[in-house]
């Protein structure tokens, strides 16, 4: 087969102009302050994918109030005093002709409310989450439309800070996603029930957001190709991109693919999970559970990973069979995450036309210049999907924590960044 290198050619998103069909995925980073504010630390990650050559980069999942957030140290945009913070970061990614995007989420019961410093979680009904343990509050109709208002904000503040859009984030059992699937929306009032019902929410924000944004400004969305909830009232491929259709006639720019709630086992993260939940307990989140909830943890460990594992299993570009349904369907560009770290595999996604662009997420923890690597035919440090940086959000900030691949990075970073050394020498 001939392998073309779209990968490198450029493609609009609306009305911006991207150098290459390539994609940085929102990652939670861990390098925000406590109340979510960007830090030096933050916009130098943002600065080592730009100089790497990636053409589009979104952040990592912000929070826009107190109930959207998910994990400590995480990016916010629930006020104005974080327009300053976001332009800093817009301007210092410009710099090397990179476009940003922010992506814009609420955690729902997908986050255990404690150690977020709240007692209750939001979320369309009274379902419990299994895997956290979360029972959540069904949110009231007056809870839903202050969201409505509030995500809308920050996607204000995102266009004024000078980011080239937003990603509305519709998928992995979060808020939308979960207004979205039967098995989570068990309401009985205008935003549950029929499909027209459970779509009214992810309707009313995205026209909210286009309001205050514009017709010019890139509104894109990251939607499940698959819920993957078997023996639950989960979505299947075919409404999902009914759902992806729906939203293009309504405006969306671009839409990602990807899978999976939390309780399909964490099929949008395929990969190894041996050693992962206690990886949790020791390095993630699970340092602020309590004695009792981590011993018990602990105890299960090897039978929570067993699970993770089956349900889970990696194969190379594991959405690849979902994003070509909606590429099929749709006229904006489809962007397929999951599994995709080498040139061979996302230019063969494109020649087949399963895909009009392709997003990574661990292969870029790996190596934050993949893109200048592919392009040049140069070989950098290669993720191995262990997952290690998977477990540690909330807690340690985003690197690769694969010992050998992570000294690879270093030596990496040092020769593409000579400047990095002196530094370092400097700090000697
Ligand atoms: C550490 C980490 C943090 C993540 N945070 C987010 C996030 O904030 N928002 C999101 O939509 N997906 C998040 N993801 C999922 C990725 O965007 C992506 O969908 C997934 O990792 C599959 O792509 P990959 O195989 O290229 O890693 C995260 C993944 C990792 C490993």
């Amino acid at each position: 087969m001939t392998i073309n290198n779209a990968l490198f050619e450029p493609i609009n998103i609306g009305n911006i102009q991207l150098s290459g069909r390539f994609v940085k995925s929102a990652t939670v980073e861990t390098l925000c302050d406590q109340a979510g504010f960007v830090t030096a630390q933050y916009i130098q990650h943002y600065e080592e994918l730009a100089q790497g050559g990636t053409p589009l980069i979104i952040t990592g999942a912000a929070s826009y109030n107190t109930f959207s957030r998910g994990v400590p140290y995480q990016l916010a945009v629930d006020h104005d005093d974080k327009i300053e913070g976001l332009k800093k970061l817009a301007d210092t990614v410009h710099q090397y002709g990179s476009k940003i995007m922010v992506q814009i989420y609420h955690t729902a019961r997908q986050a255990a409310p404690a150690p977020m410093g709240r007692s209750k979680a939001q979320a369309p009904s009274v379902v419990s989450e299994p895997i956290l343990g979360v029972k959540p509050d069904a949110m009231s109709i007056e809870e839903i439309h202050e969201s409505i208002q509030q995500y809308a904000d920050a996607a204000e503040r995102c266009k004024i800070a000078g980011m080239d859009g937003v990603q509305i984030h519709a998928a992995h059992g979060y808020l939308l996603s979960s207004f979205l699937t039967p098995h989570t929306n068990r309401r009985r009032d205008s935003y549950g029930g029929s499909f027209e019902n459970r779509l009214r929410l992810l309707l009313e924000i995205y026209h909210e957001v286009r309001k205050r944004v514009g017709s010019d400004f890139p509104v894109i969305m990251k939607i499940n190709g698959s819920d993957d909830l078997p023996y639950r009232k989960g979505l299947s491929t075919e409404t999902l991109v009914k759902i992806a259709k729906r939203m293009e006639q309504e405006g969306i720019d671009a839409v990602e693919v990807t899978a999976g709630h939390y309780e399909s086992g964490f099929t949008f993260e395929r990969g190894n999970f041996k050693g992962y939940t206690r990886n949790v307990l020791k390095h993630g989140m699970g340092v602020h559970f309590s004695k009792m909830k981590r011993s018990f943890m602990w105890l299960f460990a090897p039978v929570v990973d067993l699970y993770f594992q089956r349900s889970a299993r990696f194969s190379a570009g594991f959405n690849i069979p979902y994003a070509r349904q909606f590429t099929k369907a749709l006229n904006v560009p489809v962007i397929c995450v999951g599994g995709l770290n080498t040139k061979q595999q996302m230019s063969e996604a494109l020649a087949n036309n399963d895909c009009d662009m392709v997003s990574a997420a661990r292969g870029l923890v790996a190596d934050p210049y993949l893109y200048h690597h592919m392009k040049n035919n140069l070989k950098g440090p290669e993720c191995n999907y262990c997952n290690a940086c998977f477990s540690r959000p909330g807690v340690n900030p985003l690197d690769c924590y694969d010992p050998h691949i992570k000294a690879e990075k270093v030596q990496m970073l040092a020769r593409e960044q000579p400047e990095l050394v002196e530094l370092a020498e400097e700090a000697l």
